[in-house]
Order: structure tokens, then sequence, then C-alpha cells
């Protein structure tokens, strides 16, 4: 947990952004897994955690801004919680920690937020992302499930994002020890994508890392021989040389801050020519756009960029063809490279998703593509310091998308599909780091994990 000061100054700052009422932020409850009291890793939510940064399930804090107060409300633990969990801080003194001195049990928040609502008082929530969630806030705010997305309220969506996007020195230290326990991960990855190895294997044991260093892994991994699958979960394929296999992991520190890397390497340790040129073309778009990256220079124009490098390269290789600036605008790339850029984050992996990620990426200024392959960005805005974000150009041969456009005549100009069809089995290659923007330009965080042909054929000589 960081200092009491930090969460106080957190909610005053909130205060600043929503100007009256109450705000109502509640925490994750347990989730039932197969029986009710088997439950799934808690997890609490990320701008709970960020206002009051307790980590426990069951508890609401409320900012009442017109009486200026904050409020935790919770449970203290009972003789038979002890029992079974050990001995448990109360809850005035965990609420001290996070600099909150007024505490009431929960069942008290009903008669709360009644009271506020009958003297016409606003109260600001955003919309939750889990049914537990739903439920509660229908009991609380006497509102049906459904109504209450349409509900609430824009400002303080608004004023979290505006706070949590901009991450500040003790963030950007948990972040980094974040990366560099996927730093682990990857280069244990690395070593052990030898032939004969299953995917789950691997995966398991890197699983493993990210818990034995922090916390549990950021996001399910991905990890797989068939890369062209984007988000690729199946790790059952055995690993045959001649192969790449794509590692998209990262973990979660102790506080909940996370990383998010993908590495791509050849089974058994060393790259033949044809992936040898695909990888490279992807490691300039990944190298290029993370040395454009600064202040005001918006994620759209960084996802072009890295459009326009992949088209040009693959025309260098003869699976494109025509006028590049053409192809990009037009979106022909997208055969190649159907997904965005790259996306904030910070607490959560893909940062804040879960108040919209229309809310977090876009703005009156840059409005969401609605072009195939574009349309996926989801972090589109001009960059400011103290944002975290992802740079992660892919090239991938997805089969059945060949297949479809080359069968629809689609951008016969811009893709040679003749020479793509020669490339269904390649799989695919994305390459992910984490880049702090800085003052004057960019930081690459944590440390250095091997990303050139000869680092990545270095660190795959010494298997595991
Ligand atoms: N690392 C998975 C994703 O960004 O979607
Ligand atoms: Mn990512």
């Amino acid at each position: 947990m960081f200092d009491a000061k930090v969460y106080t100054d957190r909610r005053n700052r909130l205060r600043g952004e929503v100007k009256n009422g109450i705000i109502l932020i509640l925490g994750n409850t347990e989730a039932s897994f197969n029986y009710p009291a088997n439950t799934y890793h808690f997890r609490q939510d990320s701008s709970f955690l960020y206002f009051f940064g307790m980590d426990h399930p069951d508890l609401a804090g409320v900012l009442d801004i017109d009486e200026n107060k904050d409020y935790i409300f919770g449970n203290d633990v009972d003789i038979d919680d002890i029992i079974w969990m050990g001995p448990q801080p109360m809850m005035k003194d965990r609420a001290a920690e996070v600099g909150v001195s007024n505490t009431a049990p929960l069942k008290d928040l009903l008669d709360f937020v009644k009271a506020a609502k009958s003297k016409g008082r606003k109260i600001h929530f955003v919309t939750p992302y889990r049914g537990e969630t739903y439920m509660q806030m229908e009991q609380l705010l006497g509102i049906p499930f459904a109504e209450i997305a349409g509900l609430a309220s824009m400002e303080l969506v608004k004023g979290i994002i505006k706070l949590r996007s901009v991450k500040d020195q003790f963030e950007i230290a948990e972040i980094e020890k974040a990366v560099d326990i996927a730093y682990e991960m990857h280069t244990t990855s690395m070593r052990m994508a030898m032939p004969g190895r299953i995917e789950r294997e691997i995966a398991g044991t890197i699983e493993g890392i990210s818990l034995a260093k922090g916390g549990p892994v950021s996001f399910p991994i991905i990890l797989s021989v068939n890369g062209e699958t984007l988000h690729n979960h199946y790790h059952g394929n055995v690993l045959e040389a001649g192969r790449m296999m794509v590692t998209d992991a990262g973990a979660e520190t102790t506080m909940h801050y996370s990383s998010d890397i993908t590495r791509t390497v050849p089974v058994g340790g060393k790259f033949n020519q044809r992936q040898k040129d695909i990888y490279e073309i992807v490691l300039a778009a990944n190298l290029k756009t993370i040395e454009a990256t600064r202040p005001g220079i918006s994620n759209r124009e960084l996802h072009l960029m890295a459009a326009h490098i992949i088209a040009s390269g693959l025309k260098d290789l003869g699976l494109m063809k025509g006028n590049i600036d053409d192809a990009v605008k037009e979106g022909a790339h997208a055969m190649f490279f159907p997904h965005g850029l790259g996306h904030m984050m910070g607490l959560d992996v893909h940062d804040m998703e879960g108040l919209g990620e229309n809310n977090v990426g876009y703005n009156e200024e840059i409005k969401r593509s609605t072009q195939f392959g574009t349309a996926f960005l989801r972090l589109g805005k001009k960059h400011q310091p103290g944002y975290v974000f992802t740079i992660e150009p892919g090239i991938y041969f997805i089969p059945a998308l060949i297949k479809k456009w080359k069968a629809e005549k689609k951008f016969t100009d811009f893709i040679n599909f003749e020479k793509a069809e020669s490339y269904i089995g390649f799989g695919g290659i994305r390459i992910e780091d984490d880049i702090l923007v800085t003052d004057t330009g960019y930081r690459v965080l944590g440390k250095p994990i091997p990303k050139t042909v000869k680092e990545i054929e270095d660190t795959m000589a010494n298997p595991l």
C-alpha cells in the first residue's frame, strides 16, 4: 500500500473533478467459481484500489463532496472469520492506513444512500462490469439493473480517467517491477521453446514465476505456435522446429500494477531467413514507433506509422504492392496487422477499460475510426507526460482472412494473395513493450527484454 497521503490526495483531486453530490465507489466481492464457497482468486476493483487502497472484499467507498468527508463501509471480522482466515485488523485501523476516519458497517450504506436520495442529492457512480456489483447497485440505488449503465455519471468517469491516466513516480516504479517480473517470464519462455515441449509446460512455468515474484498474471497467458490467432489461450500444441512461438504475458505486482509484454521466437532458437525477414519488419515498427513517442503525438499517428512500416516491409518481400500511402489509407495492411498498436496500462492491463474504451482512448478531438484494423485501436488520442501504454505491432497470416479477402477480390491492387497464401502455416509475430511518456519523449519501462534476432538467439543458446 502507498502512504495514506497518496490516497487522500487522489480523493481530493477527484473532488475537484466532480463538483457536488456523493461519489460511490464499490469494491469487489468474492465471485464463485464452481460452487459458492470455491471462489476465484480475489481481485479488487482498480478504481477502488486507486482511491481507497484496501485490498479486501465487501467494501464500499464514499466521497461526500458537499460535506467534504470520506467514508469506508465494511464489516469487522467476527470469530468465525478469524477461525478460517486468521486475525484481521479492525476496519477503523485499515481505513486509517488510507487516510479515512469515518467507517461504518456495510449494512449502513443502504440508509446512507437512501438519505442522500431523499434530499435530492446527486449520486455519482460508474457502470459496473460484474453481475454481483449490478445486483448490489440495483438494491442500493433502487434502479433496475438494465437502466444502471445509462445513469452512470460521465463527470465521475471523466474525472477518474483524467487522474488514473497520468501515473506518478510511485506507480511508475510499481509498473517497472511488473515488467521486471515479465523479464523473468519471457526469458524463461524463450529458453524453454525447444522442439518436443508442450506449450502448457511453458505457460504453466511462467505463470508460476508471476505468482512467485508478485501477483497473478495480469491477463490469461497467450502462448502459442499458432500466433496468428491473436488471443490464443489453447496451450496443447507440441513445439516443432520451423515454427514461431508467440508469448504475450505479463504480471501483476503485489499492489496490482501490471505489465504486458510480447515476444516471438523461433522454436529451437535459430531464426530461418523467412522468419527473420518478417521479424525485422515487426521489430522496425516496434522500435520506430517507440522512438517517435512524445507528448502531443496521437497514438493513432503512431498506429498508422506502424501500419506504414509494415506495409512497406511487406511490399519489399512481394506480399504487398502498389502505392503504400494509398494502401494504408484504404486499410489493406490490416489483413496482416488486424489490431491496434496498443492500449493504456496501469492497475488494469487494458487500463480503465471498465470505464469504457472510447472514454479512455478517444475524445472530442480524435474519434474512433470505423475502418477494419484501425477501428480496433483502443487508444487513439494524443499522448501526455505520465501516460503508460503498450506498443505492440504484429504481422499475422490468418488463413480464414486471407481466403475471405481473396474470394471477395478485396484490395487486389495492394495485396499479392498468391504469395500471402504461401505463408499459411507461418503463424504470427508480435513484439510488445511498455512505454512511459516523459516530458520530452519516452522511456521503455523495466529491464530490457531480449528483442533483436541476436539477443533472442543468444538467450535461447542456453535452453532450459
Ligand atoms: N496482451 C493482450 C492484449 O493486449 O490484448
Ligand atoms: Mn497488450
